[in-house]
């Protein structure tokens, strides 16, 4: 087989066998398809598109390139969630320990934030001790016993996704659904989970910024995980708006405790609810109001934070600081922003929000880069809210090494007083099974 036949068919509009796809991804793992080849083969994909028989191959044959967790002691008790990414998103610190208290097996590989969003192993490493560096005996260990694990993404997971992105991000072929979709599931294949929820985040915050893409990627990627074997069910929520209050590592941490001990924010656990009621009904077989009440009572009574609790311990975090009604520390310095008339908070531009968390330090412009965990923003007045002129609409937790003014400028361009209360959404959307 030659690599330029491959890319020849592709380019006129054909559908790549299976063996034709796993020569791509094989040779370009191993080095013997160059990086210009391959190139070529994703800007034919991003020009043709994939048929779903074609996407789930490469899908599979990313996955297979590197380990495959064998998650198989636990039978179909297996529950992970994705989500594409968006500011203020703290849904993992919350839904995983309501599942765990429900007895699903919660094993989970997480990311590190980069640009204007966040990731859940940057705030679960904000509470002291906590490590997401967990050996493939110990992770599984502590799924068996705790019923939860969130371990930061080895390089052994999906290599060639890994060398793929790259190559992608610098041949301008990342927006392609068929790529997104293969890249994120390669991953999620890997790690192993029978049951699996997508949180495709859609609107100005999020990678997808239309419904329309939102719900294609969303369809791709679950068609592709149940061509391999998987339960699979998508979510497609607003990014138009920060989920929740907070954005800042410390801060979420802080926000998803608020909940997990009955506070907390009703979008954030109208989010939880509705993803954890999905996952009772793939793992249990329960209906929709059984799931939710499941979800709603485990949530009330208190459990799913004994459950947290347990999990931040096995992983080494010191749960002192959450002892009578503790919370995590954030930066001193607390910057208000007032509204300057009467009228109803109106935010346009949900990314310029994540940006101004990064300016005040809580997030990294390049990978590697060091955040500042105790800084951010929590938004005392959400989208729609009526306020008085002089009211705090939010807050800016800052240290020295935040650009405040930079942040200050970013917020401004973003959040306004209007006079008319400004349209809403639902944080769900849309459900998607297949
Ligand atoms: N996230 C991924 O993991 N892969 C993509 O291609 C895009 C976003």
């Amino acid at each position: 087989m030659r690599m330029y036949d491959v890319i020849k068919k592709k380019r006129d509009g054909g559908e790549l066998t299976h063996d034709e796809i796993a020569f791509a991804v094989k040779g370009f793992t191993d080095g013997s398809v160059p990086e210009k080849q391959m190139s070529a083969l994703c800007m034919a994909v991003f020009l043709q598109g994939m048929s779903d028989r074609e996407c789930a191959c490469l899908t599979g044959e990313m996955a297979a390139s590197g380990d495959m967790l064998d998650l198989s002691e636990f039978g179909e008790l297996t529950a992970d969630k994705h989500s594409t990414g968006g500011v203020g998103d703290k849904t993992t610190l919350v839904l995983a320990p309501m599942c765990a208290a429900l007895g699903m097996k919660v094993a989970k590989m997480s990311g590190r934030g980069l640009g204007h969003t966040g990731g859940t192993v940057d705030k679960l490493e904000s509470i002291p001790g906590f490590s997401t560096d967990l050996s493939a005996t110990r992770f599984t260990e502590q799924v068996r016993n705790v019923g939860i694990a969130v371990a930061g993404q080895s390089a052994d997971l999906a290599p060639a996704d890994k060398k793929l992105y790259r190559l992608r991000d610098e041949c301008a072929e990342v927006e392609s659904i068929p790529l997104i979709a293969s890249s994120i599931m390669s991953k999620k294949l890997a790690a192993g989970s029978k049951n699996i929820v997508l949180d495709v985040k859609c609107g100005d915050g999020a990678f997808m910024k239309t419904p329309e893409d939102a719900r294609a990627l969303a369809e791709a990627m679950v068609k592709i995980g149940t061509a391999h074997g998987r339960r699979m069910a998508a979510v497609i929520t607003d990014m138009d708006s920060p989920l929740g209050e907070g954005i800042g590592n410390s801060i979420e941490v802080n926000e998803a405790v608020e909940l997990l001990r009955g506070g907390g924010p009703d979008d954030l656990r109208e989010l939880c609810v509705t993803v954890c009621a999905l996952l009772c009904w793939m793992c249990f077989g329960k209906t929709e109001d059984e799931g939710r009440r499941m979800a709603e009572d485990v949530l009330d009574s208190g459990r799913a934070y004994e459950s947290f609790l347990e999990w931040i311990k096995a992983q080494g975090g010191d749960t002192g600081v959450f002892a009578n009604d503790g919370l995590l520390p954030v930066a001193e310095t607390v910057i208000p922003v007032k509204a300057e008339s009467d009228g109803y908070v109106s935010i346009t531009g949900c990314e310029r929000i994540g940006i101004a968390a990064l300016y005040l330090g809580a997030g990294r412009k390049n990978p590697g880069d060091e955040i500042d965990r105790t800084a951010g923003i929590i938004l005392r007045r959400k989208h729609g809210d009526r306020v008085s002129k002089g009211d705090v609409v939010l807050e800016m937790y800052a240290s020295e090494v935040s650009d405040v003014e930079a942040a200050k400028a970013e917020l401004g361009e973003c959040i306004r007083v209007t006079d008319h209360a400004p349209e809403s959404f639902p944080v769900v959307k849309d459900i998607i099974v297949y």
